[in-house]
């Protein structure tokens, strides 16, 4: 009986460790509760949001740090867009964010995730998320 609890357990373990390395699984466990994949299909859908569907996020986020920042080209805005993202899972400002005000109005912002997230599960989620779904324009070949 304990030997099989212990290895039970150790299964778990083993199970837990495995998931939180995949950026979908980190994703789907810690973002999209708020963040939908992509845009609403129906009116019901558009009522239960309660942040901006995960595109149209990194459409203002990579467009405001390209304008903002400047970068020389779609690799070096990749990386200040994820050092943005694993900042703002932690410490998100309304003054930090690139979303327009009327995500705001509708909202508010996002809360700060950190006894819910790990550092090093954000750093595997954030880089997932822009090569994911920034705009087709902007992404790395
Ligand atoms: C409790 C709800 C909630 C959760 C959970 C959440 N977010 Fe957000 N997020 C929001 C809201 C609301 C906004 C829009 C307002 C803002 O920018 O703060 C937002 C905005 C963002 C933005 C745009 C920031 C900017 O600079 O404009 C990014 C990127 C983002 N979230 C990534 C994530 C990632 C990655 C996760 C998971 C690790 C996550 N969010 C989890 C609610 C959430």
């Amino acid at each position: 009986m304990i030997r099989s609890l212990l290895f039970l357990s150790l299964l778990m373990l083993g199970l837990n460790a495995n998931t939180l390395t995949q950026p979908e699984i980190i994703f789907q466990k810690k973002c999209q509760m708020c963040h939908a994949l992509a845009a609403p299909e129906s009116e019901e859908e558009q009522k239960a949001m309660v942040a901006p569907f995960m595109s149209l996020a990194m459409r203002s986020v990579t467009i405001g740090i390209d304008a903002l920042e400047e970068p020389k080209g779609n690799k070096e805005l990749r990386k200040l867009t994820i050092e943005h993202i694993e900042d703002y899972i932690f410490n998100p400002r309304p003054e930090k964010s690139f979303c327009e005000d009327i995500i705001f109005e509708k909202f508010r912002y996002m809360p700060s995730l950190e006894r819910f997230i790990s550092i090093k599960e954000a750093k595997i989620v954030a880089p997932w998320v822009y090569d994911t779904f920034a705009p087709a324009n902007y992404q790395v070949k």
